[in-house]
Formats: C-alpha cells, sequence, structure tokens
C-alpha cells in the first residue's frame, strides 16, 4: 500500500504554495508515495482579502477538514508567518482538531514544517519552532531536514529562506520576491526526505 504523504498549507499572496507544490514534486520522486496537496479553510471575509490584494483561491487544491488528517502516513504543514508565529488561518485549523487529539489518532505520524517570511530576520526560526507545539500535542514526530541538503546550506553567497526546520522563502517587504532556486531546491529536497522517512515509519 502507498505511503500517503498530505502537505497541508495556507497562503494569502501564493509563496506558500510554491513550495508545497515543489515539495510535492521531491516527494513524488520517491517509490511507492502518493502525494496530496490540501488547503486549510480561509478565515478572511472577500471583501479584507480584496483590499489585501491576496492571490485567487487554488481552486486546484482541495479544502482539508480535520478528520481527514488522519488518512495520511505523514504531514507536511506550510504557513506564513504573522508576527514570528503562524498565520491564524492555520492556527484556527489546528485548533479544529481537538477530536483528533482526544483520541491522539495522529500520535506517531511524522510531521514537517515550511514556511515564509516577508523579511529575514521576520521569524522563519520561531515560526517553525512554535508550530512544534502543535506537533507535540498531537503526539506527531517532528522531522526537521537538519542539514541534509547539504553543502549548498551552508552557503553565505546569497540571501535564502529556509533552515534545519525546513524550506522557506522570503516574500519581500512588499510580497515581490520570488522563491529563489536555492529554496526551491530546498523545498524538493524536504518532500523527498520526508517521504523517504514516512516511509519508513509506516513499513514499521
Ligand atoms: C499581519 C501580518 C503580519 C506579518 N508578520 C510578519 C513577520 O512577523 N515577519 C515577517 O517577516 N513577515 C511578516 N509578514 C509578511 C508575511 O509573512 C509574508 O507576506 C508571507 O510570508 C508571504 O507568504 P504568502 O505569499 O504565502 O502569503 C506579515 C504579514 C501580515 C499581513
Amino acid at each position: 500500500m502507498a505511503t500517503k504523504i498530505y502537505i497541508v498549507y495556507y497562503s494569502t499572496w501564493g509563496h506558500v504554495a510554491t513550495l508545497a507544490e515543489e515539495i510535492k514534486k521531491g516527494a513524488e520522486s520517491v517509490p511507492g508515495v502518493e502525494v496530496t496537496i490540501w488547503l486549510v479553510p480561509e478565515t478572511l471575509p472577500e471583501d479584507v482579502l480584496g483590499k489585501m490584494h491576496a492571490a485567487p483561491w487554488r481552486e486546484d487544491h482541495s479544502v482539508i477538514t480535520a478528520r481527514q488528517l488522519a488518512e495520511a502516513d505523514g504531514i507536511l504543514f506550510g504557513f506564513p508567518t504573522r508576527f514570528g508565529m503562524m498565520a491564524a488561518q492555520m492556527k484556527a485549523f489546528f485548533d479544529s482538531t481537538g477530536g483528533l487529539w482526544q483520541e491522539q489518532s495522529l500520535a506517531g505520524k511524522p510531521a514537517g514544517v515550511f514556511f515564509t517570511t516577508g523579511t529575514q530576520g521576520g521569524g522563519q526560526e520561531t515560526t517553525a519552532l512554535t508550530a512544534v507545539t502543535q506537533l507535540t500535542h498531537h503526539g506527531m514526530l517532528f522531522v526537521p531536514v537538519g542539514y541534509t541538503h547539504g553543502a549548498g546550506m551552508f552557503a553565505m553567497d546569497e540571501v535564502k529562506g529556509g533552515s534545519p526546520y525546513g524550506a522557506g522563502t522570503f516574500a519581500g517587504a512588499d510580497g515581490s520576491r520570488v522563491p529563489s532556486d536555492a529554496e526551491l531546491a530546498l523545498a524538493a529536497h524536504q518532500g523527498k526526505y520526508f517521504a523517504g522517512i514516512a516511509k519508513k515509519f509506516k513499513a514499521v
């Protein structure tokens, strides 16, 4: 039976969505792995999203319900930062998982995170680290990428998001920056690495 990986994300302007697609490609490169990208529900009204110039809703990605998380063998959660922590849309989704928490339905499942910030120093690591509380209460196993992507992770010659906590990108203060090749490469690597770990856990 295939190892089911769910990539569950929220994105206002599309940067996290781009990382999600790249992570999917990496995860799908592992034989016997089936990957689905899901969105969490939006919590802001249309008129507010309009004023924020939010990207169009990704109709090609279905909205997930809390209960569906239990179907996955491993889950990667992606979110933009808001004041150094996950966006409220993702937090609201986690807040809807009380039933799963009560049953500990997600306990023992591998989980990873990826993220975006506007700026360097804007909270990539705090966003990842504070997300670990959600995983911990569910008994999920946090799978960081560590430095498994190799020498490029140590390079200082260009600005790049992402870290041992997971893939990441900088949107720029005005949102105009797009993920760089190095950031996309780390995202694909995270997908592949995570899928390999989830596959091993499923086999146990
Ligand atoms: C209310 C609000 C708070 C934000 N807080 C931060 C922050 O603490 N640090 C930062 O670097 N960027 C911050 N940003 C910028 C977003 O994180 C950035 O636009 C986002 O990561 C882009 O991802 P997306 O295109 O997937 O929505 C904030 C944006 C908003 C609207």
